[in-house]
């Protein structure tokens, strides 16, 4: 029968097969889809493979160090950590529409990640963690299956430009069998359960101007949102939670002092495959309680709201 120690078996003689002993580069997002296939290629050819971290700058607290700790000193996978927050940050400067944010981060992440690529002498192959939704996705809106629409590593055009062929081992699986495909491999389960995050980040949680300040404040608030999900041992039944940094501020009152901060949506949703959602039906206690704790412990914040907005009529994300 089929099983995935089968698949990742077949998976690993099909790379080596396709990579002979040519070199391959793989962009890691920080999410589940890039790890595993950057750890299923280096079971199958080792050193030939060189991980491009592009960090943005728009990850959530303590992400980053997680995936370079992962990469470097668990598996010893040859990683280079592009530190590129300030370049994200300073193109984004002023720019509020949602489109337009999305332009710039793909765009500087497609600069930087090439001309990190060229610095460790270019590769023969561009690994990406496509899944078989994305190739379905592509297929009926582009006509063409190779590329890919919404992904965290979605190096358009990069392939043809440098002259690499891709490899993307993930194609004929579905989320949950790539968490498998994971476990197979020794991920850890922390890391695996992770929700999907989308490439373009905290940037598109923070409508109108990303600014450092108000990326500092959005990371605090989503850390205790998700500290009290887990707490609370809901994680794994939420397709997505995210805390989302509004651009309005509303009067508090704080101890006998009059306050004037930012308000702070809350978002969870339940899914299968992203495409339609249902709110996250949270008890008024849940809601309570971590909306106590953002407005007790984040500054900057003195309201915090719920989202039950459904998809459709609404998106998962706000932007
Ligand atoms: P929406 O907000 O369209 O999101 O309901 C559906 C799924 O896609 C993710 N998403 C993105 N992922 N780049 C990505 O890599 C993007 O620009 C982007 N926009 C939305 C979102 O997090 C959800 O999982």
């Amino acid at each position: 029968g089929w099983t995935m120690a089968r698949f990742r078996d077949t998976a690993i003689e099909r790379i080596r097969e396709q990579v002979g002993d040519g070199r391959v580069v793989c962009g890691l997002s920080g999410g589940v889809d890039s790890a595993v296939t950057a750890v299923l290629i280096h079971e199958a050819i080792g050193e030939q493979l060189t991980c491009i971290f592009v960090d943005h700058g728009l990850l959530r607290a303590g992400e980053a160090e997680q995936v370079v700790t992962l990469f470097r000193d668990s598996y010893n996978i040859p990683l280079v950590h592009a530190e590129a927050a300030p370049q994200f940050l300073a193109a984004l400067e002023g720019v509020s529409d949602p489109e337009q944010k999305r332009k710039i981060i793909g765009g500087l992440f497609i600069d930087v990640f090439e001309a990190e690529a060229k610095r460790i002498g270019g590769a023969d192959f561009l690994a990406q963690g496509t899944l078989y939704p994305d190739v379905i996705e592509s297929v009926s809106f582009t006509g063409g299956p190779s590329v890919t629409i919404k992904s965290h590593h979605n190096v358009g055009g990069l392939p043809e430009r440098m002259n690499m062929k891709l490899l993307e081992p993930l194609r004929e699986l579905f989320k949950d069998e790539v968490r498998e495909l994971g476990r197979e491999l020794g991920l850890p389960d922390g890391f695996l359960r992770r929700h999907p995050f989308p490439g373009p980040g905290l940037a598109i949680r923070i409508p109108g101007a990303v600014t450092p300040d108000k990326l500092e404040i959005l990371r605090k608030a989503d850390r205790i949102y998700l500290e009290e999900i887990e707490k609370a041992g809901l994680y794994d039944d939420i397709w997505q939670a995210f805390a989302v940094l509004l651009p309005v501020r509303t009067v508090g009152v704080m101890g006998d002092a009059r306050s004037y901060d930012y308000v702070c949506a809350l978002r969870a949703v339940t899914s299968t495959d992203g495409m339609t959602a249902d709110y996250f039906p949270f008890s008024h206690d849940f809601l309570g309680r971590a909306a106590t704790r953002i407005i007790n412990e984040v500054r900057g914040i003195n309201r915090v709201v719920y989202d039950v907005t459904s998809k459709p009529p609404g998106t998962i994300e706000w932007e």
